[in-house]
């Protein structure tokens, strides 16, 4: 069973959107999904309609050994995934682990038998690599790096493709890469021209054909609770969306 991580320590290149929206495809492609927020900012369980600080139980009592995996999960109202959410409290989560003997393997060993549940686990991470981010890596067996087109992109890439290569050699020799995910990609822009084709001759295989376009509609669904399948359907993030879920599915990492 694919456990995807959505990572990449860059802030704002489309993680949540793409963890909400990937979700959401494969649940409409009859998968049973889980989506994990690992971001105390709580912009996936928000996007997909749940009021992040009006749930019983959240991800920060899981991570704390206070609840089982059944009482912390929430179904969406909106699209066809289970959320395991999040909000401002998962920061003391954070600190309380970093106290815990295998602080890196918490989110792992409370997900223990979560194979005969989901088709799908996806983890939307939050823009750094610190103890969160490490769990989700640890109990992943792809990362999913949404890449957006633009100058810096590259730089930061080498950083985190070596903090893979460090938790495969200590935690999760498993850990593949699942692909890096070109977003918000302009093609009137001849800059996301260029840093897509650097991306395809620096990695070769591992980007995506799939290519998230820079789409309006993508941007506005989240302040609806909706993903852009119930939001619009009919947009072209929606297709981009559908497309790489289609991809990964096919795709053996
Ligand atoms: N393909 C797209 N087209 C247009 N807008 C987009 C697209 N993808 C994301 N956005 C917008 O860009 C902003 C950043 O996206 P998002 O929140 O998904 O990034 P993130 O990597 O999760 O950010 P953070 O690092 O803060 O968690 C949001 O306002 C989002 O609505
Ligand atoms: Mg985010």
């Amino acid at each position: 069973m694919p456990i995807i991580a959505v990572s990449n320590q860059k802030g704002g290149v489309g993680k949540t959107t793409t963890t909400v929206n990937l979700a959401a495809a494969l649940g409409m492609l009859g998968k049973r999904v889980l989506l994990i927020d690992m971001d105390p900012q709580g912009n996936a369980t928000t996007g997909l309609g749940i009021a992040k600080d009006d749930v019983d139980y959240s991800l920060t009592e899981l991570l704390q050994g206070q609840t089982t995996l059944a009482q912390s999960i929430v179904r969406s109202p909106t699209a066809p995934v289970d959320v395991l959410p999040s909000n401002g409290d998962l920061v003391s989560a954070e600190v309380a682990m970093m106290a815990m003997p295998h602080r890196e393997s918490v989110l792992k060993q409370a997900l223990t038998g979560i194979e005969t549940q989901y088709d799908w686990v996806l983890m939307d991470c939050p823009p750094s690599l610190n103890l969160l981010t490490l769990n989700a890596l640890t109990a992943a067996n792809g990362i999913l790096v949404p890449v957006q087109c633009e100058y810096y992109a590259l730089e930061g890439l080498a950083a985190l493709l070596g903090t893979v290569d460090s938790v495969r050699q200590t935690v999760n020799p498993q850990l593949a890469i699942a692909g890096l995910l070109r977003t918000m990609y302009d093609k009137r822009n001849k800059l996301a021209q260029d840093v897509a084709n650097e991306l395809l001759k620096h990695f070769g295989p591992q980007v995506l054909a799939s290519v998230i376009p820079r789409n309006v509609r993508l941007a506005e669904a989240p302040s609806f609770g909706q993903s852009i399948f119930e939001f619009d359907a009919n947009s072209t993030g929606a297709a981009a969306y559908l497309a790489l879920a289609q991809e990964l599915s096919r795709r053996r990492f």
